[in-house]
């Protein structure tokens, strides 16, 4: 196939795989550990007023739309603004960022390897290395309080990221979070007007946001496939899985597992025990999980708040066809 004959040959390749999420330990831990450094909860954390700023600002401009769309206009551009602001890129570059994020997306989550595809990701990514280069040289001259320079700075017993690595992971950071924690909100907003109770419930009780955020993680799971690629042969519930062999992880499944959850395909934002694997599990563990959390836990109840009539518009919303992220291509409302 296409993905696996990307070798260290040509210098895109071997940039590519560099990131974190393809390799296994010692290089993924190392790798890990030094993009950490950078992405602290602190720096995520002291995005919140700027995340509240921002979702005012998109609410205001959607209601002069004359149909707003909940994907266009909200949850496709407040991830894409907030994880700018994070890495220190500047506003004017979003079309451009949402374009390459788009890109590494869909290579990361259609499972056909197709041409135009692949061709699509590697132009996105010749794009992208053009683009940040120049960011990075700036930063190396005049470092910010941004994650591109506390990448380039991120040092851990003696180590630092190569330029290839540094690239490579901003990139995963920019494709990893940007569709993901649009379907988040926008699954999110689609479980609490299609569960009109669960609404209502969450507007007399506003402090049930966080365990409602899990459970729209686990009901309508935005990442629903992951994969791993066995190096030795294995068994797993009774399934004998031999060597070199790769397996596709169906989480969203997983999270309706009656054997894990009383009543799985009831949607209950006060559900106690709760232990999805919608950002996955072990060294691989979501590395973005508090940013995505703390986006959705500020952004839906502002939503729900702002406009109490909302409503799904009578021409319906359609989901993506992509297997691999679970979401809206157009979410259309009514706000008022
Ligand atoms: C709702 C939003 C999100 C979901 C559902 C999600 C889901 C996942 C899942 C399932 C994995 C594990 C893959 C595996 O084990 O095979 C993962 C890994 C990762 N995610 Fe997320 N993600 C989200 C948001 C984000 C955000 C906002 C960022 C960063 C800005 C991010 C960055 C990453 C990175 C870097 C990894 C790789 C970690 C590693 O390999 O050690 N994600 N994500």
């Amino acid at each position: 196939t296409i993905r696996s004959s990307l070798n260290d040959d040509n210098p895109l390749f071997r940039q590519a795989n560099k990131i974190m999420m393809s390799r296994d330990d010692p290089d993924h831990a190392r790798l890990r550990m030094l993009v950490s450094r950078a992405f602290t909860p602190r720096m995520i954390e002291r995005q919140r007023p700027f995340i509240e700023r921002i979702s005012h600002d998109l609410l205001d401009q959607m209601e002069h739309q004359e149909q707003p769309d909940f994907i266009r206009d909200f949850a496709i551009p407040l991830p894409i603004m907030v994880i700018a602001a994070l890495i220190g890129i500047p506003y004017e570059a979003m079309g451009q960022l949402k374009q390459w994020s788009d890109a590494g997306a869909d290579f990361l989550g259609k499972p056909t390897d197709t041409m135009e595809v692949f061709f699509h990701m590697a132009s996105a990514a010749i794009e992208f290395n053009a683009f940040i280069r120049p960011h990075l040289e700036e930063r190396r001259r005049q470092p910010k309080d941004d994650l591109l320079s506390g990448l380039i700075n991120a040092e851990a017993r003696g180590d630092t990221l190569t330029e290839d690595e540094l690239i490579a992971n901003v990139y995963l950071l920019l494709a990893a979070g940007n569709e993901t924690t649009t379907n988040l909100m926008s699954n999110g907003l689609w479980a609490l007007l299609t569960h009109p109770d669960q609404r209502e419930l969450l507007c007399q009780r506003p402090e049930l946001i966080t365990s409602a955020v899990e459970e729209i993680l686990r009901f309508e799971s935005p990442s629903q496939i992951t994969g791993r690629h066995t190096k030795e042969a294995i068994e797993i519930a009774g399934q004998s899985i031999g060597p070199d062999q790769s397996i596709m992880l169906v989480l969203g499944m997983a999270n309706r597992d009656p054997r894990q959850f009383t009543n799985p395909d009831h949607f209950d934002i006060q559900r106690q025990e709760n232990k999805h694997i919608a950002f996955g599990l072990g060294g691989h563990y979501c590395l973005g999980a508090p940013l995505a959390r703390l986006e959705t836990q500020i952004t839906l109840p502002i939503v729900i708040k702002r406009y109490p009539y909302l409503s799904l518009a009578s021409h319906k919303g359609h989901w993506r066809k992509n297997p691999t992220f679970l979401g809206f291509e157009t979410l259309p409302v009514t706000l008022k």
